[in-house]
């Protein structure tokens, strides 16, 4: 197929940023939004011109690097997918497919399509661990019996990948959903428990820190999530966090 791109290039951080158009020809429905990309990218360096910047890792939807905001939605029109896992044969020939960088304050532009997100990992250096004793004498995490739901839920809420699409598809750029993740996860599990209080009021004064905005209770993050994290971890961190400002007072 035929498609034309409308691509956000942008220099650097300081440059003020544009949008470019970009034709390219013959894109095999088989590929994915990144090979795609690939092709772009060959097409540019072929012409002696500048390759569009744009992050990506493990390329199956574990890592979380490939954020792209396309035709106006975080990864693209397919759900509970990453950027990578999108396929071209969601696109039509002749299509105008529109690709920008997550847009938040707290995830400044560095090049074309690449953000830094290093605000998540100021946040879960806040408390996203469990304080163990690695001496050599360390308990079998196994021997700790769990019940079956709360494995689950710890499990469910394990999986988000940090990507950011939470934050770029919600109107107040809130990283809510991603932060109660990361609560929600430890949270649920006896070696959790310990430093939970800490952990939750840590975490929440972070991610403000950051300048994310506050959860007006929108729930689009939910529905942009490459990972279905539920809005009730939202829930979970906020009744956390209450029960910790109660013992600090
Ligand atoms: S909660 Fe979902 S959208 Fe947000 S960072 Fe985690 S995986 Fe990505
Ligand atoms: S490149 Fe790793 S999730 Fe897409």
């Amino acid at each position: 197929m035929d498609l034309t791109l409308k691509i956000w290039r942008q220099k650097n951080a300081q440059a003020k940023g544009k949008m470019e158009t970009y034709p390219v020809k013959d894109i095999s429905e088989d590929m994915s939004f990144l090979e795609m990309l690939d092709v772009l990218n060959e097409q540019l360096i072929n012409d002696g011109k500048e390759p569009v910047a744009f992050d990506h890792d493990c390329r199956e939807g574990i890592c979380g690097m490939c954020s792209l905001y396309i035709n106006g939605q975080a990864h693209g029109p397919d759900r509970e997918i990453t950027t990578c896992q999108l396929h071209m044969r969601s696109f039509k020939n002749g299509d105008t497919i529109v690709i920008e960088p997550w847009r938040a304050a707290a995830f400044p532009v560095i090049k074309d399509l690449v953000t830094d997100r290093s605000a998540f990992d100021r946040i879960m250096n806040a408390g996203g661990f469990v304080s163990v004793n690695t001496s050599g004498n360390t308990i079998d995490a196994n021997s700790i019996p769990i019940p079956k739901h709360d494995a689950d839920k710890a499990f469910d809420a394990a999986t988000c990948i940090g990507c950011g699409a939470c934050v770029a598809s919600c109107k107040n750029a809130s990283a809510m959903l991603f932060t109660s993740a990361k609560v929600s996860q430890l949270a649920l599990l006896p070696q959790g428990k310990v430093e939970a209080h800490e952990r939750v009021m840590n975490m929440v004064h972070q991610m403000d820190e950051e300048g994310f905005g506050n959860c007006t209770n929108t729930g689009a993050c939910e529905v942009e999530c490459p990972k279905g994290i539920s809005l009730e971890n939202i829930a979970r961190m906020n009744r956390e966090y209450l029960s910790a400002s109660l013992v600090s007072e």
